[in-house]
């Protein structure tokens, strides 16, 4: 019975970050719900406000080393494998 429910539970974490992966990582935490952010040092991501931001190709420049930034470095990092699921929610926003 604990078993499957660890799985349940694993299923559902993975399911949040498939819906939303900007949230599950942490992203809003800085560039604000939806990648609308309140705060100048944290850039709005959201297209509604960034419509020319190419959010996939910052997030492999962060991860190559090619844009020096050390959090987006670490939070890009973090990112692998999410930068088109992010760029897709982002899009909506
Ligand atoms: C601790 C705060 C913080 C967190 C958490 C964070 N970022 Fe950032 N992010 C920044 C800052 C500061 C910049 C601006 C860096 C610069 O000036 O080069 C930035 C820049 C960016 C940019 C480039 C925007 C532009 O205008 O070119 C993208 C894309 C981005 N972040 C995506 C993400 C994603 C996706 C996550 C989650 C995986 C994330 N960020 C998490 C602080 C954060």
């Amino acid at each position: 019975m604990k078993k499957i429910l660890l799985v349940a539970a694993a299923t559902l974490a993975m399911g949040s970050v498939q819906a939303n992966p900007f949230s599950a990582l942490g992203c809003s935490g800085c560039h604000g719900t939806g990648g609308k952010s309140a705060i100048p040092t944290y850039p709005s991501l959201a297209k509604s406000a960034r419509p020319n931001l190419d959010v996939v190709k910052e997030l492999k420049d962060f991860q190559s080393g090619a844009r020096k930034d050390p959090t987006m470095n670490a939070m890009a990092a973090m990112a692998a494998g999410q930068e088109q699921a992010i760029a897709d929610y982002l899009a909506g926003q």
